[in-house]
C-alpha cells in the first residue's frame, strides 16, 4: 500500500536562494514539514541541472550553497529525508520504465519544454525534452502523493499525475496520484519588475546574501515609472515595491500605500525601508547558513540519501515486477 500522505519537492541547484525560491516554495516545505501531517521528502535535483549546463562540476558549489540555504531556512534532517537526486540512481530506472508509458504528444505539449528550448536554441537536448517524465519519476520513486511547487511546475505535477494514472492501468495500481500543493503567495517579480525572479535573469534580492548585497538589490529595483518626481503621488497598485511591503509589512503596508498615494514617501525611501526590513527577517538564517560547513552539509545530503534509497529500492523492484520483468538475474 502506498503511504497516504507523503511529500516529495525539489530544486535545482541554481545557485542561492533568493525571494522567490523563498516565498514559491521553500517556506511551504518548511511549514509542511512543521505541520506534521506529511512525511516529507525534498531533493537537489542535480540530474534536472544537467538539462542547461552538461558539467556537472559546473554547478557543484552551486549544489552545495542551495543545500546549506534550504537547511538554513528550516528544513530540519531530524524531521525531513533530505537527500540528492544522484545519489538515489534508481530514479534513472523509474524514468526509464515511465518513458514506455508516456505519450510523445504529453511531452510535446510541455510549456516549459517551448520556453527553455527558445532560451537556449544550441542545445536542445533530449534531457530537456523528457525532463517533466524524470520529474514524474523523482515524485513516485517515494510514492509522493503531495508536491509543494510554485505555480510554473503545475504542468510538471499534472504530467506526473497522469504518468501514475496510466502505469497503475497498464501495469498494477502501484503509484499514488499525486497533487500539487501550491502556496498562495503573491506574485513576486525581479527587480526590474516586470519578468519572474529568476537567477539566469540577474534580477533577485538574496534571502542568506550578506546585508550589504541585499540592499544593492533592494536600491537597484525598477518602482512606478510613471512617477519622475518625488512630489507627484505614487501608483502603488502597478509597484513591484509595494507588492514587497504586503509580504515583509503585513500589518502596515497600506500606511506606506497611503504615504505613496499622498506623495509623503519616495520610491527611493521605501526601498531603503524595505530593505533593512528584508536583512532583519532573515538574519536568524543568515546566521545559521555561516555556522554550516561544507562537510556538514554532505553529511546531510548523504544521511538522507541512504534514507530515500530505500523507498526507492523497494518502489523500483515492485515497478520492474508490474511491467512483468524478471529481477535482475545478476
Ligand atoms: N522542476 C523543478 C523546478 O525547476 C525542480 C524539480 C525537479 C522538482 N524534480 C522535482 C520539483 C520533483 C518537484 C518535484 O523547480
Amino acid at each position: 500500500m502506498a503511504p497516504k500522505r507523503r511529500i516529495l519537492s525539489g530544486m535545482r541547484p541554481t545557485g542561492r536562494f533568493h525571494l522567490g525560491n523563498y516565498f514559491g516554495a521553500a517556506k511551504n516545505w518548511v511549514e509542511l514539514q512543521n505541520g506534521g501531517d506529511y512525511e516529507c521528502f525534498y531533493m537537489v535535483a542535480d540530474y534536472h541541472g544537467l538539462t542547461t549546463q552538461p558539467h556537472a562540476r559546473d554547478f557543484e558549489d552551486d549544489l552545495f550553497d542551495l543545500a546549506g540555504d534550504i537547511l538554513a531556512v528550516g528544513i530540519d534532517p531530524a524531521k525531513s529525508v533530505f537527500y540528492l537526486q544522484s545519489s538515489v540512481p534508481e530514479v534513472a530506472e523509474l524514468f526509464l520504465l515511465f518513458s514506455m508509458v508516456t505519450p510523445y504528444g504529453w511531452v510535446q505539449r510541455t510549456p516549459t519544454f517551448k520556453e527553455k528550448a527558445r532560451q537556449q536554441p544550441d542545445n536542445v537536448n533530449f534531457g530537456l525534452f523528457a525532463y517533466p517524465v524524470l520529474q514524474a519519476a523523482d515524485i513516485l520513486l517515494v510514492k509522493g502523493g503531495f508536491v509543494p511547487v510554485g505555480g510554473d511546475q503545475d504542468a510538471h505535477v499534472e504530467m506526473a499525475r497522469e504518468t501514475a494514472r496510466r502505469f497503475n492501468r497498464v501495469y498494477k495500481p502501484i503509484f499514488p496520484e499525486p497533487k500539487s500543493l501550491s502556496t498562495e503567495t503573491p506574485r513576486i517579480l525581479g527587480t526590474d519588475g516586470r519578468q519572474k525572479m529568476s537567477k539566469s535573469l540577474g534580477n533577485v534580492v538574496g534571502v542568506t546574501d550578506p546585508p550589504e548585497v541585499i540592499r544593492k538589490q533592494v536600491l537597484s529595483m525598477v518602482t512606478d515609472t510613471k512617477r519622475v518626481y518625488k512630489s507627484q503621488p505614487g501608483h502603488p497598485r502597478s509597484c513591484n515595491v509595494d507588492s514587497l511591503y504586503k509580504v515583509f509589512f503585513p500589518n502596515d503596508w497600506q500606511h506606506y500605500w497611503d504615504l505613496c498615494r499622498k506623495a509623503q514617501i519616495g520610491c527611493h525611501e521605501k526601498k531603503q525601508i524595505l530593505a533593512e526590513r528584508i536583512v532583519e527577517t532573515f538574519e536568524p538564517f543568515r546566521e545559521r547558513r555561516s555556522d554550516l560547513t561544507r562537510k556538514e552539509i554532505q553529511q546531510v545530503l548523504e544521511a538522507g540519501s541512504r534514507q530515500a534509497r530505500e523507498v526507492a529500492v523497494e518502489t523500483v523492484r515492485e515497478a520492474r515486477s508490474a511491467v512483468g520483468l524478471l529481477p535482475p538475474l545478476i
